[in-house]
């Protein structure tokens, strides 16, 4: 149980640490860390980043640390937050999700698992885990063996039907669904003649996302009993309330911290302004109230 619904997105908050000397980070709900992955990786070639109309396109190709350095470095500063902070892990086979599972499994300062289900299945022929129902359970099903710990499924928007997903890893044993990752885009530099990203395509995010992750939040939440998480988009108080509205009891703010690093706290003060204007004394009273 959280102590406030507002999280950080995985990939938009770096460790947590970067950030704890802009605001006191204590204060939110839940921490999501970038995405960890069993070997260090350096990510992919530049440019990385393309900015668009109202939304961000990002290949940054999980860049991180890997998982022997993040239980070394991070998480014995972790051990000492009252912020929770959630693991967010990325893999290319099912045994790599298990793997992770099992090193994270019973660390002080780790207080969940968030599984990236966008990645590309290699076995697959590169489609992402979370586009296929069969898939997406037995990533979900092999990390819930390997840990103690609770487990969020992180759902791709990039699939035909997110429902299906959605039931078939909650099926799967899933704590807890968080949804939406980025949405594949592209941006073609014209005066290059080429796309811009050096990975061609990447991942779009931002306040061009919103509506889309509002409706596919609406439809998991009507599709499934365990809590869903929202995310994509949000910027303002205005912008998790919708999320809460159509169902979400948590959200994640991503994008906007990097126009403004303190959006995940103005975003905590916004909610609970509004709720003490609307007279609101428990966010359950937010909870699916755009449903009915
Ligand atoms: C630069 C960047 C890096 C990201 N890295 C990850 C990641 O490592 N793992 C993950 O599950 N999602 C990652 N995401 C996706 C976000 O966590 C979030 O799901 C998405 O951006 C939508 O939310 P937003 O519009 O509020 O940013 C990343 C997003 C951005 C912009």
């Amino acid at each position: 149980m959280l102590a406030n619904p507002v999280m950080t997105a995985s990939g938009t908050f770096g460790y947590g640490t970067e950030y704890s000397h802009i605001f006191d980070i204590q204060k939110l709900g839940a921490i999501v860390c970038k995405g960890t992955t069993i070997e260090p990786r350096e990510g992919n070639p530049q440019y990385r980043l393309a900015e668009t109309a109202s939304g961000l396109i990002n290949s940054i190709g999980l860049q991180n640390i890997g998982v022997k350095a993040l239980i070394k470095e991070k998480t014995p500063i972790w051990a000492g937050w009252r912020v929770p902070v959630i693991v967010n892990i990325a893999g290319e086979t099912v045994d790599d999700y298990a793997r992770l599972a099992k090193e994270l499994d019973g660390i002080a300062g780790i207080s969940g698992i968030e599984v990236n289900i966008s990645c590309p299945n290699i076995k697959a022929g590169g489609a992402e885990f979370g586009a296929n129902p069969d898939s997406a359970a037995r990533v979900t099903a092999a990390v819930k063996a390997a840990t103690s710990l609770p487990v969020l499924v992180k759902l791709t928007p990039n699939t035909s039907d997110i429902s299906k997903v959605a039931i078939a890893v909650a099926e799967a044993g899933a704590d807890a669904i968080s949804l939406i990752n980025t949405l594949k885009g592209m941006y073609i530099d014209i005066t290059i003649r080429q796309p811009l990203l050096g990975s061609k395509t990447g991942g779009l995010s931002g306040p061009a996302i919103k509506p889309i992750a509002l409706a596919m939040v609406y439809e998991v939440a009507g599709a499934v009993r365990i809590p869903v998480i929202g995310c994509g988009g949000i910027a303002a108080a205005s912008d998790a309330i919708e999320f809460f509205m159509a169902g979400a009891s948590a959200i994640q703010v991503g994008t906007a911290t990097f126009t403004n690093p303190r959006a995940p706290l103005d975003v905590l003060e916004g909610i609970e302004q509004f709720m003490e204007k609307e007279g609101i004394k428990d966010i359950t009273e937010l909870i699916g109230a755009a449903r009915s």
